[in-house]
């Protein structure tokens, strides 16, 4: 094995800026029927006031502003300056002039008026602390608001990224996993899923589970790599590294027959008491 350099590591919104011409690419098949299904369970209102945190580039923010009309309110809120442009032209193209996107750390921010839902679609799992950002979450609503988070079925989504960091750590080292438990795995499952909720006060709490199944063909495996968080395993590669990983991926994923990505999702939604 070669080894040239250490994998270098970026803050969490500079990770995703760096990956939006791969993560615009998977749009249309995934992170946009995704984000569809995750407002058709938690059900915007006309006229209401809602928080999409960790919008990303608006999978979820754009038909939430749809369905609250020009008398509510959209917040989406991200770190990932390029998502937020991309979500900001879809806005301007589809006139949701009360659909903002701001540059933010979900995990702090504040706005003056409870909301009536908070949405965060694959986002709670990049918290530093993923209960104490959820619970900030939670405490943004008003008495009665839903929150709805989406996580991946564990078994699908998880099994792509332990493939593509095999593939990136076979061609340099990346630093060992942390020893403590992914917590990831704390809300992989519909019973984990809806005791996590529970665990915060929430009530009514419904999961519903969607399997996702999309088609891998040509370069799709690494341009997911490259458009979503696996990007980190190869930050800093050299064009010969990364040729080596993707080629590697490519032939693990053919060995294994996987031709699917399993983007099997569990969408929950729960209510603030009142
Ligand atoms: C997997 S993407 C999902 C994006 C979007 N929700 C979707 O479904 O298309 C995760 C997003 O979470 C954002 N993110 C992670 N931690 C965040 C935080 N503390 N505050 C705001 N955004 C955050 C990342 O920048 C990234 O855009």
């Amino acid at each position: 094995m070669t080894v040239t350099s250490a994998a270098p590591t970026v803050p969490v919104g500079a990770l995703f800026s760096q990956t939006h011409r791969e993560f615009e690419s998977w749009y249309s098949r995934l992170w946009g029927p995704l984000g569809a299904l995750a407002a058709s369970v938690s059900q915007p209102r006309e006229g209401e006031r809602v928080l999409d945190a960790c919008c990303g580039s608006g999978a979820s923010a754009v038909p939430a502003a749809r369905a609250v009309g020009p008398t509510g309110r959209v917040d989406a809120v991200d770190m990932a300056d390029a998502l937020l442009e991309q979500g900001r032209a879809e806005a301007d193209r589809q006139g949701l002039a009360h659909l903002r996107f701001h540059r933010g750390d979900a995990t702090t921010w504040h706005a003056d008026t409870p909301y009536d839902l908070v949405q965060c679609c694959y986002g709670v799992f990049f918290f530093p602390d993923m209960d104490a950002g959820t619970r900030h979450l939670v405490d943004l609503l008003r008495p009665g608001g839903r929150i709805a988070v989406s996580t991946w079925v564990g078994g699908g989504m998880d099994s792509m990224v332990r493939r593509a960091r095999e593939a990136a750590s076979a061609v340099r080292p990346l630093p060992p996993l942390p020893a403590t438990p992914d917590p990831r795995t704390r809300v992989n499952s519909a019973d984990g899923l809806a005791a996590w909720l529970r665990s915060f006060g929430l009530v009514d709490v419904e999961v519903h589970r969607v399997d996702y199944r999309v088609p891998m063909l040509g370069d799709d495996a690494w341009m997911f790599v490259l458009g979503a968080a696996p990007r980190r395993f190869v930050l800093g590669m050299d064009e010969q590294q990364l040729g080596r990983v993707r080629d590697r991926l490519h032939a693990d994923l053919a060995a294994a027959g996987h031709s699917h990505l399993d983007a099997s999702s569990l969408i929950a939604v729960g209510v603030r008491p009142e």
